[in-house]
């Protein structure tokens, strides 16, 4: 018998649960090889739904009100009616992560225009699919907090990238192509400017100062990015948000991710080419220290109790 190395426990950490897992679904919790959705479900045929993700670290969510406040605006974007109300769906999320036993992980929602016969066209009185699940991850204790590479392709998606909408084949494929090329994440370009992550936010730093894309329909307004510009205020870190160019990126002191399945994750390299000295620079490092340190002191608190 071999002893737990640390891949192994990476395994552990990431792999699927098994039919023990309990998700979510239309207003039921169960086991998950019961939670079964239509062939004709709209999420199904079309990629027509909205999705979140959002972390859980000591047993609890982090930041999910701000999560369910995004899940709030993209549904109004593409006209699906938000039918439960975000203390409702706070509820399911902790409870997934509570039934699951989730110390850290991530929890997934997702809601789509629900099940019709396949027309182009929005479906008349269909009540939205809704579902969601808890898996394992480690966050705070993430291996990949040593850099990790990212790929460089275009970016092929279409223009309204603030829409978190479950249509992610382009970033399918931007992803793919970056574990080929033995990358972690892709970045997408437009025409040589950097948009985002295949699924996180990018920044660089530049002569101290951080420098990240301004929030537009280009690219996804990211919850971890909202609170990691709150924390280099916090540590008096100049910030710039404008558009910057793959070439900037690659001379770049510095250039991270953010996201809430990586938190604050260095990027020591794209492609070939090492950032700076090919190793997390201090900047990265200490976001990602204050972000870590602030997601423990949130789900540590102690929860207040609500009056009547
Ligand atoms: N993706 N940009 C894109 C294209 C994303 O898909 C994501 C997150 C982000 C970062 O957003 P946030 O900080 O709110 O996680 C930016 C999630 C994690 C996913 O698809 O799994």
């Amino acid at each position: 018998m071999h002893g737990l190395g640390r891949d192994d426990r990476v395994i552990l950490l990431t792999s699927p649960m098994t039919s023990m897992r309990i998700c979510w679904l239309n207003g039921e919790f169960v086991a998950e090889d019961s939670a079964k959705i239509s062939i004709f479900d709209r999420g199904v045929l079309f990629g027509d739904g909205i999705y979140e993700v959002a972390a859980v670290v000591n047993g609890r969510l982090l930041d999910a009100d701000l999560h369910l406040v995004r899940l709030t605006r993209s549904l109004a974007a593409v006209g699906i009616a938000m039918v439960q109300s975000a203390a409702a769906w706070l509820e399911i999320m902790q409870t997934l992560a509570t039934r699951n036993g989730i110390v850290e992980g991530l929890v997934y929602l997702q809601v789509t225009r629900g099940v019709a016969e396949r027309e182009f066209p929005f479906p008349a009185n269909v009540p939205p699919t809704m579902f969601a699940y808890a898996r394992p991850k480690a966050l705070t204790n993430d291996p990949n907090a040593v850099g990790v590479r990212a790929h460089v392709v275009p970016d092929l998606r279409w223009a309204r990238r603030d829409i978190k909408s479950t249509s992610l084949l382009a970033q399918v494929l931007a992803k793919q192509a970056a574990r080929a090329a033995g990358a972690f994440e892709a970045i997408m370009h437009d025409e040589g400017i950097v948009t985002e992550g295949g699924s996180s936010t990018i920044w660089i730093v530049q002569h101290g100062t951080l420098v990240t894309r301004p929030l537009s329909n280009d690219i996804l307004a990211g919850i971890t990015r909202d609170v990691t510009l709150q924390l280099a205020a916090a540590l008096k870190r100049p910030v710039v948000e404008r558009a910057f160019t793959l070439d900037e990126a690659l001379d770049a002191e510095e250039c991270f991710l953010t996201s809430a399945t990586s938190l604050v994750l260095p990027i020591t390299q794209i492609d070939d080419r090492n950032i700076g000295s090919g190793q997390p620079g201090p900047v990265t490092a200490a976001l990602r220290d204050a972000y870590i340190a602030r997601a423990i002191e949130l789900t540590t608190a102690p929860v207040l109790a609500v009056s009547a």
